[in-house]
């Protein structure tokens, strides 16, 4: 049957602060062709100004969140377009609201020592990162069950060298060569 599209497919990119998130899920994307989107550009104002302010989010206030996350990749199914999100999703119950989005959320959780993602963290800010900041997340951190479609890798090689292994563990096509008015290729 040709001109059958395949269903579309939804990857959340999951893991601590620092661990590589959106720079993986935005390597899938380039590699991939699936829609990017960033979790933390859909908080609210609200949520926005609480987190300048220094004060941490608590549940109530991600639930909201999480579910207009869940929303825009529904959105984006109902149109048929895959996408790659870069959320921590660190909690079961976060995911289990993903989870009521698309009717499959595939979650790649990066895995990394807390040496390999502070010096990361360090790196980015160009300033010491808090060892409580990190330690309190990888104990909120809660690994994926054997019963959540997912796969854990070591956050460890280069972005691209971790989009590309994404894409074979879960047999996602490359995009392909863009070509017409409508593509950004060079010449
Ligand atoms: N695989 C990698 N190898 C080397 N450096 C990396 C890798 N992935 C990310 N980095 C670098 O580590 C830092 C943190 O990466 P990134 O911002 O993608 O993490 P994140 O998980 O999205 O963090 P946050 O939760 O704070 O948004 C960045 O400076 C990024 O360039
Ligand atoms: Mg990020």
């Amino acid at each position: 049957m040709t001109g059958d599209r395949p269903p579309a497919r939804h990857i959340v990119v999951m893991g601590v602060s620092g661990v590589g998130k959106t720079t993986v899920a935005h390597a899938i994307s380039e590699l991939s062709g699936l829609r990017f989107a960033e979790a933390d550009d859909f908080h609210t104002e609200e949520n926005v100004a609480r987190m300048r302010a220094g004060i941490p989010l608590d549940d109530a206030d991600r639930w909201p969140w999480l579910r207009d996350l869940a929303s825009w990749m529904a959105a984006r199914h109902a149109e048929g377009v895959s996408t790659v999100l870069a959320c921590s999703a660190l909690k079961r119950s976060y995911r289990d609201v993903l989870r009521q989005g698309p009717p499959d959320v595939e979650f790649v959780h990066l895995d990394g020592a807390s040496e390999l993602i502070r010096d990361r963290l360090t790196r980015r800010t160009g300033h010491y990162m808090s060892a409580g900041l990190l330690d309190s997340q990888q104990a909120i951190l809660e690994p994926l069950g054997p019963d959540e479609s997912g796969i854990v890798l070591s956050a460890e090689p280069p972005p691209d060298e971790l989009a590309m292994a994404v894409m074979t563990r879960l047999g996602l096509p490359s995009a392909p060569p863009s070509i017409g008015p409508a593509g950004d290729a060079p010449g």
